[in-house]
């Protein structure tokens, strides 16, 4: 899809929108250079630092957690719903298995800004530079999140991420 610069404020609506329904896909590469896409449904959009940021969580048992150790950058990609399948298969599927997006049919280049994969079919790219993370403490836990989130503990590591260029299409 052709994209063009746009501010990190635009779209808000429906970038929360895709984000609570169908996911969106945290694009990394792997120590191989593999691209990989996992789906996230936790994350948040905003200003950090006075920088803008995606604040992501992965769980340690995600192949994605070892690609971000490795990699210290990745991109937010937003599908629109006709990747509702590629969504549930990049949920559901580990890259350590398998090339996921080979698989969905989804094709990627490196993005220009960072070491992370752009998905050629999604409709907006948030190209991100980890500047910080921090684990979950469970001793911090609301508890009701703590029973309902961590029965078997892998506990999220929040990654910030500055985004340093952000490219969408031209309209939805
Ligand atoms: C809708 C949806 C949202 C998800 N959100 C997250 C998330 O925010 N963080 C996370 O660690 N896993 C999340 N998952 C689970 C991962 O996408 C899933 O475990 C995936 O297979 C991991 O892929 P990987 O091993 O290639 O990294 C979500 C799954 C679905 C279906």
């Amino acid at each position: 899809m052709k994209r063009i610069e746009m501010p990190y404020t635009e779209r808000f609506g429906e970038v929360m929108s895709a984000l609570t329904s169908r996911g969106l896909l945290l694009g990394t590469y792997d120590a191989k250079g593999k691209a990989n896409a996992m789906t996230i449904g936790w994350g948040s959009l905003g200003c950090v630092w006075s920088s803008p940021m995606w604040i992501v969580l992965v769980r340690p048992s995600r192949y994605t957690y070892q690609c971000l150790e490795h990699s210290r950058c990745f991109t937010v990609c937003v599908p629109g719903e006709e990747l509702d399948n590629a969504c549930q298969v990049c949920g559901e599927k580990s890259g350590r298995d398998m090339d996921k997006l080979a698989a969905c049919g989804l094709t990627s280049s490196k993005a220009a800004a960072v070491n992370a994969p752009d998905i050629h079919q999604c409709r907006i790219i948030y190209e991100c530079q980890v500047v910080h993370y921090n684990d979950v403490v469970p001793a911090h836990l609301a508890g009701e999140i703590q029973t309902g989130m961590y029965k078997n503990g892998d506990y999220h590591r929040l990654y910030y991420g500055r985004i340093l260029a952000t490219r969408a299409t031209a309209g939805k």
